[in-house]
Formats: C-alpha cells, structure tokens, sequence
C-alpha cells in the first residue's frame, strides 16, 4: 500500500505517530471531562500508528495539562480583546522588525521579526533549495494570501481515494494528489479506482495563533455545553516539536493538528516538497521514490534544518484576527436570529485563550502575553461535526477512523467577507447555498433558519456580510 509518506496536515497522512480520537463525549463523562480528568479508556479510539522510525513520539498518556477552561459564548466576555486587522501589523508577539521592503536574503534573521517571518512564508522556492520533486506551489502565500499574507485564498487542493469492503484506502502515495513536479514523468494522476474524491480549499491562518492557545479545557468545555444530538467531536493529535504530547486538533478541514509549527512542517513538506526535522521523508510521485539519491532530487534530507517552519509558526503567531465589516443595524439583528436559530452552537461567537504563562503544545510553548486572556470571535468551536458534508476521507485510512470520514471542522466564519468560494470543497458559490447544504447535525439549526422571514433571513446573511 503506498500509504505513510505523507502528513495529515496537509497530506493527511501520519506515519510514524498515533492519534487518539474522542468521540463525542457521553454525558456520564461530561464530568469528568469538565474536572479535568482524563477520559477513561473504554471510551477512546486508540490508534497506534507506525512505529519504525519514530518511538521518540509519545503514543498515549494523557495530555499536558494547560489549565481552567477559559470562558467562551455568544456575547462579548469581559477582558482584553485580540488585536484584528489585515494591515500586516504585528499583534506584538514578535516585533514588526525591520521595514519589509528592505528585507533581503543577505539580510534575513527569519526568526527575529513579524516581517522577517513574512518574507520566508512569501519566499519562493526553487528545486536548490528543496522545492518538490512533487509540490503544489512554491511559497505558503501562494496559498494563504488575501487579504493579507497568512489569510485564505481560490486555491484548493485534491485528495483522492477508494473504499473497499467497507474499509477506505488512501491512492498510492498517499490521500494528497500533488499537482505539479519538477519533471514530467513524475506528475501523480489519479487513478481511475480512486473514486472518493474531494477538493479542499485552502483556510484562513492569520489569528491562528489565538487559536493555538485556546486550552483543551475549554474545547472540552464548549463541547459539553452542546446538546447530544449537536455535540461535536474532539481528535486528540499528536504535538510533533513537543515529543509527541497529545492535544486537541484545531486547525484544517479535520482538525488535523494542535500546533502551528506541527502544521508548517507538514504544510513545508507536502505543500513544496521542503522536507524537515519534523517531516524528514521526502514524498512519492504515486508511491514511487523519486527523493535524494534519485535523479529527480538533488537536494539532501533535510532541506529546512528547522529554521524555516518554526519562523512560519512564530509569523502567524504574530499575526492579527480577521477585522470585522461594517456592523450595521441588519448585521445586529442578524447575530441574535443567528444565535437564536442555533447556528451559534456551532460557529461559536466568543472564546477566551489561556493565561499568558500556560503551557501548551506538549510543553513546547507558553502562552505569550500578546496572545494570553483575549477574546477572539472566530465563530467557530473547532470541534468536527457531521452535518452531511463530509468528503468521505477519515483522518487515518485506518478502520478506527472510519467515523472521522463524514465529519468536517465547523467552519470558523471568521473574514468570511474575505472569501467566496464556501465549504471544504469551494463548492457552495453563496452564503444562502452553504447554508442550504447544512444537513445532520446541523438539521435543526437549518429548518429554524428556513422558519425565519425572508427579511429576517437577510438580516443573517447581513451578519455573515460583516465577518
Ligand atoms: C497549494 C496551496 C497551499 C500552500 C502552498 C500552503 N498551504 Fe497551508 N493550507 C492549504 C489548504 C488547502 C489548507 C487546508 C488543508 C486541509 O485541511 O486539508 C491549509 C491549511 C493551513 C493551515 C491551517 C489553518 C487553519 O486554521 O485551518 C496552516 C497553519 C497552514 N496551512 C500553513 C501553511 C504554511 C506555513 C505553508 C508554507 C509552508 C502553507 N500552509 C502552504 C493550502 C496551502
Ligand atoms: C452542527 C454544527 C453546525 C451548525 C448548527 C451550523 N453550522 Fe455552519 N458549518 C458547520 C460546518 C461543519 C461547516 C463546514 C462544512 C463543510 O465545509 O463541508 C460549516 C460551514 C458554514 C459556512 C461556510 C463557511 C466557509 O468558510 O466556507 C457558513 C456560511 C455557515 N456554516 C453558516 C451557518 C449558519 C448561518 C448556520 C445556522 C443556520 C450554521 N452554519 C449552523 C457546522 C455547523
């Protein structure tokens, strides 16, 4: 089977580690869960992943605790609130650093600055420097770049694959079909079997680094305030650069990972080919090697000694949130239908981060002051949800995770005034038909929306104007 070369960020693969998935908890467990405690046993999904060539990974334990739950809602939460624009300012984590037009190779310490770290997730790389031999671009902001470099953009990827007798296997290579290579002959097709098949559009970063600090806790603690039939689901993954420590996932279209420098370090390597400390195998063109040593690669493993996806990781730190639009009197209305109707369960309004000082990420970060005891508003409880949109890809292609194939990250509508192409697969043209696609779990939220008035249901779509 061609799979385990790639990562699950943006590959979707995860060699080498394990995940725990928690399904939904029970309401029995909603205690424990809210104490703190770990889940019992019985209650988890316990994969464990390849082994070979990573046992310096944690595979079980419990996570690393980082803290009370901090408070989230649908209503503005007392404290500070995190810095928002799209004017490629610092939100003070790093300094802005030197002015960016003057920033040259020559003259580039990637880690010292919000420009700085700017420059190396805007660089475009070339085959020397490790690019490819598959790839899909040649810069992270070739990709996450409107309205400011570290938002989204149009650029969607596919990912294919097949089932058979009931159990889903990734296409040769792994589940991310690279779209372009260094040479011809390497180009990966898909192959005409691999009838599971999804785009998935490239997310908003910028404000990110809010979300990294939001503790488990509180996703928890988001999750039990759910209604069963609406509840969503946690995956427990892997903190690459922190031994491996289980944490929440957070970021992707499946809550593929918990750190920033987890999901550069995939994103390095299956996005660009740039293989690095945290992923140093080179990918395949359909299972075939086509790394250093062979003809297509020049360039030994790794090509990041680290340097890079760390700069990337600490530059979206310091990014801002998406700003709001202009809030008008519709929009207003519209936040109370929307919180009325139930969508608001879902697209969570308000979260508050964790302390400055907490450590997260499996002890490898602590929660910067820039970035601790704020309020974000990114509508959204990053927990997976089956509203009857999912793309039929699990997290794993294992049977554990079979259930993981229906659901999707609720969508955080945070700048979604920035982006027009709607859902996972870019595939919904206007808020109205994004909203119509929403089925499952999210079946009561849509017939109270549908209930509402035609005017009333322009004032919801004034609101999600205004994100
Ligand atoms: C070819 C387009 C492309 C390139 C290049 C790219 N990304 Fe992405 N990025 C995506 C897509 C698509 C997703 C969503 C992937 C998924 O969930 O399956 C994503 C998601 C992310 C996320 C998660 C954001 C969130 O909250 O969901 C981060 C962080 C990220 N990318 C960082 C990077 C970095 C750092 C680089 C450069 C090393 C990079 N990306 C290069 C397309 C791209
Ligand atoms: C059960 C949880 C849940 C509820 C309730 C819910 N949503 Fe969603 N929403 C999601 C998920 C999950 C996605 C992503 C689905 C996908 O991409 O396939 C999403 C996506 C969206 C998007 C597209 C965002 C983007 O960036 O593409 C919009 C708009 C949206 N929801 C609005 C609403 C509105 C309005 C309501 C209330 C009528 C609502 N949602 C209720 C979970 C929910």
């Amino acid at each position: 089977m061609g799979g385990w070369r790639k990562g699950r960020g943006h590959g979707m693969k995860m060699a080498k580690r394990s995940v725990l998935v928690f399904a939904a908890f029970t309401p029995f467990l909603a205690a424990t869960a809210f104490s703190g405690a770990t889940p019992a046993a019985e209650n988890q999904i316990v994969f464990y992943g390849q082994k070979s060539r990573a046992q310096r990974f944690r595979h079980d334990g419990p996570a690393a605790p980082e803290g009370p739950a901090g408070s989230f809602g649908t209503r503005a939460l007392p404290g500070q609130e995190a810095m928002t624009g799209y004017d490629s300012l610092t939100n003070g984590y790093l300094k802005q650093g030197p002015a960016y037009d003057t920033i040259n190779e020559d003259n580039l310490r990637p880690l010292r600055s919000y420009n700085e770290g700017r420059f190396v997730f805007e660089e475009v790389e070339s085959v020397e420097k490790g690019l490819g031999p598959t790839y899909n671009a040649q810069s992270c902001s070739a990709c996450h770049q409107s309205v400011a470099t570290g938002g989204a953009s149009q650029v969607a990827e596919h990912r294919t694959g097949r089932v058979v007798d009931g159990q889903f296997f990734e296409s040769l290579g792994g589940s991310l079909i690279q779209s372009r290579a260094t040479h011809p002959e390497i180009v990966e097709r898909v192959s005409p079997e691999d009838d599971v098949r999804t785009f998935r559009m490239s997310t908003n970063a910028l404000g990110d680094g809010y979300v990294e600090c939001i503790a488990d806790s509180t996703l928890t603690a988001i999750q039990m305030n759910q209604p069963t039939e609406v509840r969503g689901s946690t995956a427990s993954v892997p903190v690459l650069e922190g031994d491996g420590t289980p944490r929440f996932g957070r970021f992707g279209w499946k809550d593929q990972h918990a750190s920033l420098v987890s999901f550069a370090g995939d994103a390095y390597l299956n996005e660009m080919g740039i293989t690095n400390p945290l992923f140093p195998d080179e990918n395949t063109s359909s299972g075939l090697f086509v790394g250093f040593g062979t003809i297509y690669d020049p360039t030994p493993e790794p090509e990041d000694e680290g340097t890079d996806i760390t700069a990337f990781g600490n530059f979206l730190r310091s990014t801002k949130a998406p700003s709001r639009g202009s809030i008008t009197d519709d929009a207003i209305a519209g936040e109370a239908l929307f919180d009325q109707v139930g969508c608001a369960v879902c697209h969570v309004a308000s979260i508050r981060t964790a302390a400055a000082g907490t450590k997260i990420n499996g002890n490898s970060f602590t929660v910067p002051h820039a970035l601790g005891s704020m309020t974000i508003h990114p509508y959204s409880d990053f927990l997976l949800h089956d509203i009857g949109t999912g793309d039929g890809i699990p997290i794993l292609p294992q049977p554990e995770y079979a259930t993981t194939a229906p659901q999707i990250r609720t969508a955080p509508l945070w700048g979604l005034r920035t982006r027009n192409r709607l859902m996972h697969d870019g595939l919904s043209f206007t808020r109205q038909e994004a909203i119509a696609r929403h089925a499952g779990q999210a079946s009561g939220a849509v017939a109270a929306y549908s209930a509402l008035t035609s005017d009333q249901q322009t004032q919801v779509i004034a609101f999600l104007d205004s994100l």
